[in-house]
């Protein structure tokens, strides 16, 4: 691909976005509507990510711009004290489940090169993780996300580290409790990007 911004993180991120919009790797290429590849600041201290596309961002082609997106976005700048411009926003697949079933372990498997791509890429500070399905990818366990959430998991070479929380779904689901942990999650999240000087 020609050059275009001189700024290496955004070209290979260009790469792999142009890559991810032609897949055939897994069955969900034949039901999409979008690839949804990410979005937000290549440079950010903090990547969000979560379980896969829904209807919404299906039709757009962005993560989280339905009901949970809109919850996420009120947890950032509420809690942690962001703007969704200010991080890199991701999923596990990044194409629809069908009717938003969960994502099969061989289309998870299919899809992982590409946020291996992007973590590589951005090297955030903070990886929050939304969930049960990109927890137990990122840190490769079996662990529910129940035991896991709230605490930093060491994550790469980097000093980088993985915060589990709630997905924002489970707090549209459960209520007042999932959503006071979640918000506890996200200003950890921020005492740890003010650690790492960000
Ligand atoms: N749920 C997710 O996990 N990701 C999205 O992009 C939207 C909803």
């Amino acid at each position: 691909m020609a050059s275009t911004t001189g700024d290496p993180v955004i070209e290979a991120l260009a790469v792999l976005a142009a890559d991810a919009a032609g897949c055939t790797r897994c069955p969900l290429a034949a039901t999409r509507t979008t690839v949804v590849f990410g979005e937000g600041d290549p440079h950010a201290g903090m990547m969000v990510v979560g379980e896969g596309p829904g209807r919404e961002e299906d039709l757009q082609g962005r993560p989280f711009v339905g009901r949970s997106g809109q919850l996420l976005d009120r947890l950032l700048a509420e809690e942690a004290g962001l703007r969704r411009e200010q991080v890199y926003i991701a999923n596990v697949v990044k194409c629809r489940p069908p009717g938003n079933r969960d994502p099969e372990p061989a289309e998870i498997e299919a899809c992982g090169s590409y946020l291996a791509g992007q973590v590589a890429q951005i090297r955030p500070r903070v990886v929050l993780t939304l969930g049960n399905f990109s927890t137990r990818t990122l840190l490769a366990t079996k662990e529910g996300i129940t035991k896991l959430r709230g605490r930093p998991h060491p994550w790469g070479p980097d000093g980088t580290v993985v915060l589990p929380t709630f997905h924002p779904a489970a707090a549209l689901r459960g209520g007042g409790e999932v959503l006071a942990r979640m918000r506890a999650d996200f200003v950890r999240a921020k005492e740890l990007l003010a650690a790492a000087g960000l």
